[in-house]
C-alpha cells in the first residue's frame, strides 16, 4: 500500500505541476478602508476584514494557513498542530504543544450534566447537526465563563470546543445507532479517537491518519458562509458558543456542508459506472447542480479534492461496493469536468470524495457534515477571535425596492 504522506505528496507535485504555479507572496497587499470593490448577489467578492489566518487562491487553487501550504500541512502536521497554527498564527514550539494537547486532553470529556440531554433529547430523529447544534448550546449553558468576551475566554471556550466537538459528534453517531456513547481516551490523537468514539471500533493507523489530514483540510476556507456566520453573531459582543450555533446552522446546508453527504446520495443513486452518462444526461436537462462540483471561490481544481481523491482511491479498495462508488465517481468528474470545467470554472469540490472516504471508514453518511464540523470549528474560532481584536459590528445595507407611500387602510375596509 502507498504510503499516505507520499500520496500527499504527488498530489502536491501534480497540482502545481499542472497550475504551473506556486503561492506567490506579492499577490497579498493590506487595504485601506474604505475600500473599494465590485460586489455581486450573494455578497460574492465583497471584503469583509483582512485576515492573517488562512488565504484561498480561488483561480490558481491554493489554500495557506497562516502562510503554510495545506498540502504541506496536510503531509507533515497534525489536526492538533493545525488548530494551534490557526488560534495562533504560527507552528507551536514542543513545549507550547504539549501544553495545547494537554489542555486539549483535559477538555474532551463532556461535562456530566450534559447526559440526561443526551438521553432525553430526540436525538436519532433528527438530522444530526440539529444534534450537534443544540447540544453546544446547551454546553454553552453549563460553561460559567460563556459570556465573557474577552479574547483570552473565548480562545479558551474555542479550545474546549476544538477537543469537545469529536465526542458530542461521537455521542450522536453512537445514540443514533442505539448505541451507549463512549467517553474520550485522551491518549489517542483527536483523528483516532473521534472515529473510535463515532463507529464503537478502533481504527486502523491508516484510516486514523487519513481522518487527520481531512480535519486539516476543512479546519479554515476564508469568509465562507459559516464562518461569516459564526464572525457576524460575534461582532454584536455576544458570545463564542451563540457564535458557534451559528456556524453550525449555515453548514449544515446542501450548499455547503451538507454537501459531502448529498455527493453519497448521488453515487448510490447512480448505482453503477455504468449509468454515469445517463444519469449526468438527465441531470444537465433538468438543470440540476451536481453534488460535490463548483465553488464560490475556485474556480480551478479545489486543492482539497486533490488530495482526497487519491485517499479516497486508496481506501476504496478494501470494500467492493465502496470501490463502485469511488468508479462512479471518477466516472463523474470527467463527465462534468470535461463538461463545465473549462467553459464554468466547475471542478470538484472538497465535499465530492471526502464522503468515500468515510464511508469507507465505516461512518454512516448523516456523520459526514458533522465531522466538517469538527474541523471547521477551528476556522469559525480562529477568525471571530482574529476579527474580536479589531471588532466592528457587521451591519451592510440593501436597496430598498419596495413602494413608498402606501396608505393605511383600516382592516375592515380591506377587500
Ligand atoms: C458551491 C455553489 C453553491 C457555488 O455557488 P455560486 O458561487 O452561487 O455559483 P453559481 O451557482 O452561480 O454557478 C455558476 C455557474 O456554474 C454552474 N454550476 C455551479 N456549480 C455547479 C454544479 N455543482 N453542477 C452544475 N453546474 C454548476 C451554474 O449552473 C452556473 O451556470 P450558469 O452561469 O449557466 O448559470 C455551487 O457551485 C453549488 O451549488 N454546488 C453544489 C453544492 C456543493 O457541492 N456545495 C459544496 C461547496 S464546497
Amino acid at each position: 500500500m502507498p504510503h499516505i504522506e507520499e500520496i500527499v505528496r504527488k498530489a502536491k507535485e501534480k497540482a502545481y505541476q499542472e497550475t504551473d504555479s506556486e503561492p506567490d507572496p506579492s499577490l497579498t497587499t493590506a487595504i485601506q478602508w474604505p475600500v473599494t470593490c465590485e460586489i455581486g448577489p450573494g455578497l460574492e467578492d465583497a471584503i469583509t476584514c483582512e485576515s492573517k489566518v488562512g488565504y484561498v487562491n480561488g483561480p490558481k487553487g491554493w489554500l495557506i494557513y497562516c502562510g503554510l501550504d495545506t498540502f504541506d500541512l496536510s503531509q507533515k502536521s497534525s489536526f492538533e498542530e493545525t488548530a494551534y497554527l490557526l488560534l495562533y498564527g504560527k507552528l507551536p514550539t514542543l513545549k507550547e504543544f504539549e501544553d495545547f494537547k494537554a489542555k486539549l486532553s483535559k477538555y474532551r470529556a463532556l461535562p456530566s450534566e450534559i447526559e440526561p440531554y443526551l438521553e432525553r433529547l430526540p436525538i436519532r430523529e433528527n438530522h444530526a447537526m440539529t444534534g450537534l447544534r443544540t447540544l453546544v448550546s446547551i454546553l454553552g449553558m453549563l460553561d460559567p465563563d460563556a459570556d465573557d468576551t474577552s479574547v483570552e475566554a473565548q480562545t479558551e471556550v474555542v479550545i474546549k470546543m476544538i477537543a469537545r466537538f469529536p465526542t458530542v459528534v461521537g455521542a450522536i453517531s453512537r445514540i443514533r445507532a442505539g448505541e451507549k456513547p463512549l467517553a474520550p481516551d485522551p491518549s489517542q490523537s483527536l483523528a483516532a479517537d473521534f472515529i473510535r468514539m463515532m463507529t464503537g471500533k478502533q481504527p486502523s493507523p491508516d484510516d486514523a491518519r487519513v481522518m487527520d489530514i481531512c480535519l486539516i483540510l476543512h479546519a479554515d476556507h476564508g469568509i465562507n458562509a459559516s464562518t461569516f456566520a459564526s464572525m457576524v453573531v460575534n461582532s454584536s459582543m455576544s458570545d463564542m458558543y451563540s457564535s458557534l450555533v451559528a456556524g453550525i446552522g449555515s453548514l449544515k446546508g446542501p450548499l455547503h456542508g451538507g454537501a459531502n453527504e448529498a455527493v453519497l446520495h448521488t453515487l448510490e443513486e447512480i448505482g453503477d459506472p455504468a449509468k454515469v452518462d445517463g444519469w449526468y444526461e438527465e441531470s444537465r436537462a433538468k438543470k440540476r447542480k451536481v453534488m460535490g462540483f463548483g465553488h464560490r471561490v475556485y474556480k480551478a481544481y479545489d486543492p482539497r479534492a486533490r488530495v482526497l481523491h487519491p485517499l479516497a482511491e486508496l481506501l476504496s479498495q478494501r470494500d467492493p461496493e465502496i470501490r463502485k462508488l469511488y468508479d462512479i465517481a471518477e466516472k463523474l468528474e470527467k463527465l462534468v469536468v470535461g463538461d463545465l470545467g473549462a467553459k464554468k470554472g466547475v471542478f470538484p469540490n472538497v465535499d465530492f470524495y471526502s464522503g468515500i472516504v468515510y464511508a469507507a471508514m465505516g461512518i454512516d453518511k448523516a456523520m459526514f457534515t458533522p465531522i466538517f464540523a469538527v474541523s471547521r470549528v477551528t476556522g469559525w474560532g480562529a477568525r471571530t477571535i482574529e476579527y474580536l481584536k479589531n471588532n466592528r459590528i457587521f451591519r451592510p445595507q440593501d436597496v430598498y425596492v419596495g413602494p413608498l407611500r402606501v396608505e393605511y387602510v383600516p382592516i375592515q375596509e380591506r377587500g
